[in-house]
């Protein structure tokens, strides 16, 4: 399902004269995840959204699919959650089912997001310590920064992954880590002789447009970047991180664990 490849929810940004303004939180209205997640939490069970991509064709995602437990996980996202460790930032948690798995193993997590509606939902199911706060303006140290669900999806650009690295680097302890996942879009540009026909002369193959869909409400459209590994590495490199893939699969879809030099 593309969706679930390639949707990995966002921070909307927006360009003006150049720079990148981020919103610190999504309007209640605008938030149709959220209230999809909240509709969920009070018996909707077959609740779905409507996934709309300038790259794809419209994508349906039950929002069930967001509460996964661990059994349900992908094979990525347990290798993700048994490689956290010291205090753990989940960023862009969502409806809260990574920090959930966690906390249940006794690991000191704290899940954020810009969306109210799904850190009440959080709340709801005993996440008491989830906070509506911006990743970018994070201020406390942690050792362990999560970022699952195609997680760089939030700088919306290569731009905006260049500032994940400078805010990493200020919030991470020195032994800290970056676990992050991500899908390598070159597979849609895939010939039949087994290259890859992309125009370099474009924007990123990896900046997409999305925007959801539920029931009545229609979220803005966000900007939201799938990063290769090669470019992820080499601008960590650049911030004075190391990359390392913790997984690879042949959808690819990796992990990497990125840590200071
Ligand atoms: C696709 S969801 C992923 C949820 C969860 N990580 C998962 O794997 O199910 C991405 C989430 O990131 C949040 N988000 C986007 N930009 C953010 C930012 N700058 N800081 C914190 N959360 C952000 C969105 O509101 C959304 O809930």
């Amino acid at each position: 399902m593309f969706f679930l490849r390639f949707f990995h929810l966002l921070k909307i940004n927006f360009y003006i004269f150049g720079k990148i303004i981020y919103l610190d939180m999504i309007d209640n209205n605008k938030d149709s995840l959220g209230i999809a997640f909240n509709d969920f939490i009070n018996g909707e069970k077959d609740a779905v959204v409507k996934v709309l991509c300038d790259i794809a064709d419209e994508d349906v995602v039950e929002v069930k699919y967001f509460f996964r437990k661990y059994d349900e996980l992908p094979e990525i996202e347990k290798i993700a959650l048994d490689n956290c460790y010291g205090k753990i930032l989940d960023v862009g948690a969502g409806s809260g089912c990574h920090s959930l798995i966690l906390r249940e193993k006794g690991a000191d997590v704290k899940p954020i997001d810009i969306s109210k509606l799904s850190v009440n939902v959080m709340k709801a199911q005993g996440l008491e310590n989830a906070e509506v706060i911006n990743f970018f303006d994070i201020k406390d140290k942690y050792d362990t920064l999560l970022m699952l669900m195609n997680g760089a999806g939030i700088c919306g650009d290569l731009k905006g992954l260049d500032l994940l690295f400078k805010q990493a680097k200020k919030i991470l302890n020195k032994t800290g880590q970056i676990i992050i996942d991500s899908s390598d879009l070159k597979y849609l540009y895939k010939e039949d002789d087994g290259s890859f026909k992309i125009n370099l002369s474009e924007k990123y193959y990896g900046e997409v447009f999305f925007q959801v869909k539920y029931k009545n409400f229609t979220s803005e459209k966000f900007k939201w970047l799938f990063v290769d590994y090669y470019t992820l590495e080499d601008i960590a490199l650049s911030n004075g991180f190391l990359c390392e893939l913790l997984y690879y699969d042949d959808s690819y879809q990796y992990l990497a664990k990125i840590i200071l030099k």
